[in-house]
């Protein structure tokens, strides 16, 4: 068997094998809830045999959200349709995870493919959005965010807390606080982002005690015997790269010392002026750097395109899962194409009965 089928345990819960479908936002709720599209969508991820389906970035409030449309866990009544969700992943034999999440100064957007960038200010969709300090990222993200005050972070913290319960009452087993991709706690970590000076900002330990403390509260009412893991930018291709994922290794080390499970190793995407290497597996590297030396089991994605690929990271030592995001895009039975090309013992009972029959009967 390769190593990208060989199961993998964390806390009390336990992946098949070594993939999993990371967040990927659809754009497509009103007013935060879950619809059939989301339920469809998450279905056949978890139809394919991935081992972990990890829901797109859920809005702990309003004004966290990328755009009108994004996924929300800010309300009791959100609950219903996450657990439907969360239902849909478990009856598939995945773990069903969830991404909680705040857009902080990138909020308040059009969706992608409809310009990807801030919705005007007079427009009536639109909304203040926050950041840990009055700086704009720029580019299509010109809006200037409101500094955030003292109130405004114990407020955020605890509607991450609020999501975490939520999460936890729909039947999701996988929480991953978002931390990375230029959102509001990794705008807090950033010196492109985060110019405050107060003790949540200046030198790495400042701004770095957002996500500290978030993790903290959160660690309080997550349950002990569930992962609760973090997809954070260790780095941000901006030509200062050995000093951030320094600082980046060092936060890890604290995110672990309180709790964090496990990591998902991105990209800061705190600026427009970035230089990034596509290719594939080009973060495994990255990922494998903190593995080793934060000691905390890692996942990166971006271009584990193909099978040989993602099993070579896994056999390697490098990653311990892989994320294998758009590619479940083009074929939601990814995990299917994996064990096949792989060459692995009848590879369509990675699905469920009324399709692995027939493929291998027919093969
Ligand atoms: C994403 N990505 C993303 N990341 C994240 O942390 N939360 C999210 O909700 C989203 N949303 C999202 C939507 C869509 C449509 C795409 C394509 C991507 C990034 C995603 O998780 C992943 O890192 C990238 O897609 C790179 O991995 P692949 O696609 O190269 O495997």
């Amino acid at each position: 068997m390769s190593a990208l089928f060989d199961s993998f345990s964390l806390k009390d819960v336990t992946l098949k094998n070594r993939i999993a479908v990371p967040p990927m936002c659809q754009y497509s709720s009103e007013d935060g809830f879950a619809n059939q599209w989301h339920e469809a969508n998450y279905a056949s991820f978890a139809r394919g045999g991935a081992g972990l389906v990890i829901v797109e970035a859920t809005a702990v409030s309003p004004e966290g959200r990328i755009t009108p449309n994004c996924l929300g866990i800010w309300k009791e009544e959100h609950t219903e349709g996450l657990a439907n969700l969360a239902k849909r992943i478990k009856d598939q034999g995945a773990v069903a995870g969830i991404q909680i999440a705040h857009a902080g100064r990138k909020a308040s957007a059009n969706r992608p493919w409809e310009g990807d960038d801030h919705l005007p200010a007079e427009d009536p969709k639109a909304w203040q959005p926050i950041g840990p300090s009055a700086e704009a990222f720029g580019a299509h993200l010109s809006r200037t965010p409101e500094a955030m005050s003292k109130q405004d972070i114990e407020r955020v913290k605890q509607d991450f807390v609020n999501g975490a319960k939520r999460a936890l009452e729909a039947g999701f087993e996988w929480l991953e606080l978002h931390f990375a991709h230029g959102y509001l706690a990794q705008s807090f970590f950033s010196k492109h982002a985060n110019k405050r000076t107060d003790e949540y900002g200046g030198d790495a330990a400042g701004r770095g005690r957002f996500l500290l403390e978030t993790l903290d509260a959160v660690r309080e009412v997550w349950p002990q015997h569930l992962p609760l893991t973090i997809r954070f930018g260790v780095i941000e291709y901006d030509g200062d790269d050995e000093q951030t994922q320094a600082e980046s290794i060092a936060l890890i080390k604290q995110f672990k010392a309180q709790g964090a499970d496990f990591v998902s190793v991105s990209i800061g995407f705190n600026t427009p002026d970035a230089t990034i290497p596509w290719g594939p597996a080009f973060l495994a590297p990255v990922a494998e750097r903190v593995r080793n030396e934060a000691n905390i089991p890692v996942a990166t994605a971006w271009g584990v395109d193909t099978p040989e690929l993602a099993n070579d990271t896994i056999e390697k030592g490098q990653l311990d899962i892989v994320m294998v995001g758009r590619m479940h895009l083009t074929n939601p039975h990814w995990t299917y194409f994996a064990a096949k090309t792989l060459a692995e013992d009848n590879p369509s009972w990675v699905m469920p009965a009324p399709y692995a029959h027939w493929l291998q009967r027919y093969a």
